[in-house]
């Protein structure tokens, strides 16, 4: 009977089928231009090529307990951003991670395979339990982010150079299964895409910008308007001189200049050319309008997305369903390796 079902769905799947990208978000805050350059562009980039699938992962939010209401607002922002910035959900996969009930179920038998000695060398664990208290759930987050990744087969995994301690663990984690149950699990490549520079603080260059500033006027939000935009560039800190040209005597202008080298694509050599002999006004001028060519249409779709609520719904709702099935068939095929009794 398994058998045969089996190779039923074995016929019916395409010959030739791309390799799995899997990538994640937590709802935490808002988004910001970091956020976009350093991974939702190259989310984008990579449908071309791969069997996409996108989740918000509301349930590792948990573990820095956030307020109801902004929970709820901020999975549903960081859905309509993923969609705003061009991943395209009749192509991709784009979920949110709750409504997948396989991740915790998944997560759970995984951390049967997972020793206290590897997770206990997990330095995000270290760092962010002096923050929000060292709970299990925070102790057990990278188990959990192993689940969302080895349900879908994923074949690479983008993440920033801060996860790949975690994408070692998801690795080493599928392994162990595998060794134990071959042919199981795929075992994930980390993929970390080649960023430019990393973008700093707008009021101050020594910092990286983050979503998490307690100075609104040093971050630019993907949802920012073109006149926040505008005023965040007007008051952005400056060196002391007036050379518009990268140094490490001038981390500021260096970090506008980054900037301006994201938004338009144009070489450092060039901008810097073109700049010569004129001044700081000049530059932030055009720096301004530069992102706001960037970002705006960006915030404008993502602001159409955000207020159409049943649409968003409908994509999410479809999104969970094509996501179930692909997660319970991982899940279901480890379920009766390790003896569960499946009903009749
Ligand atoms: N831990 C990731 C972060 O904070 C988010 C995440 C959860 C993730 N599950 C994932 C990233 C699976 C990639 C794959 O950025």
């Amino acid at each position: 009977m398994n058998q045969e079902l089996q190779t039923a769905s074995k016929q019916d799947s395409p010959t030739e089928k791309r390799p799995i990208i899997f990538s994640a978000m937590q709802p935490t805050s808002g988004l910001t231009l970091g956020n976009y350059v350093g991974a939702l562009k190259n989310w984008v980039e990579l449908q071309k090529d791969y069997d996409c699938v996108y989740c918000v992962v509301d349930l590792h939010a948990l573990t820095a307990r956030p307020e109801a209401a902004a929970l709820r607002k901020q999975t549903l922002d960081v859905a309509a951003m993923y969609i705003a910035s061009g991943i395209d959900p009749a192509r991709s996969l784009v979920f949110v991670q709750s409504h997948v009930p396989a991740h915790a179920q998944l997560s759970w038998v995984l951390s049967c395979f997972s020793q206290l000695g590897e997770l206990n060398k997990m330095t995000q664990f270290k760092e962010k339990s002096d923050k929000h208290g060292a709970t299990t759930g925070l102790f057990t987050y990278p188990v959990l982010q192993a689940a969302d990744i080895l349900l879908y087969q994923a074949n690479l995994v983008p993440v920033g150079e801060d996860q790949k301690q975690h994408l070692e663990l998801s690795r080493n984690i599928a392994e162990r299964v595998n060794h134990y149950y071959a042919n199981t699990l795929t075992v994930p490549e980390v993929f970390i895409p080649k960023v430019g520079a990393r973008i700093m603080s707008l009021q101050d260059p020594t910092k990286k910008m983050s979503k998490s500033d307690e100075n609104p006027k040093a971050t630019i939000f993907l949802t920012d308007s073109a006149d926040e935009i505008r005023g965040k560039i007007k008051r952005a800190v400056t060196d002391s001189g007036t050379e518009v040209r990268r140094g490490e005597e001038r981390p500021a202008i260096t970090n506008l200049l980054t900037l301006y080298h994201i938004a338009t694509g144009e070489s450092f050599e060039a901008i810097e050319e073109r700049f010569v002999g004129k001044g700081y006004g000049d530059f932030k001028q055009e720096l301004a309008d530069a992102l706001v060519a960037l970002i705006e249409p960006i915030s404008t779709r993502f602001h159409a997305i955000r207020n159409d609520k049943a649409a968003l719904n409908d994509i999410l709702k479809k999104g969970a369903e094509e996501a179930n099935r692909r997660a319970n068939r991982t899940l279901r095929k480890l379920y009766k390796k390790l003896g569960i009794v499946e009903l009749e």
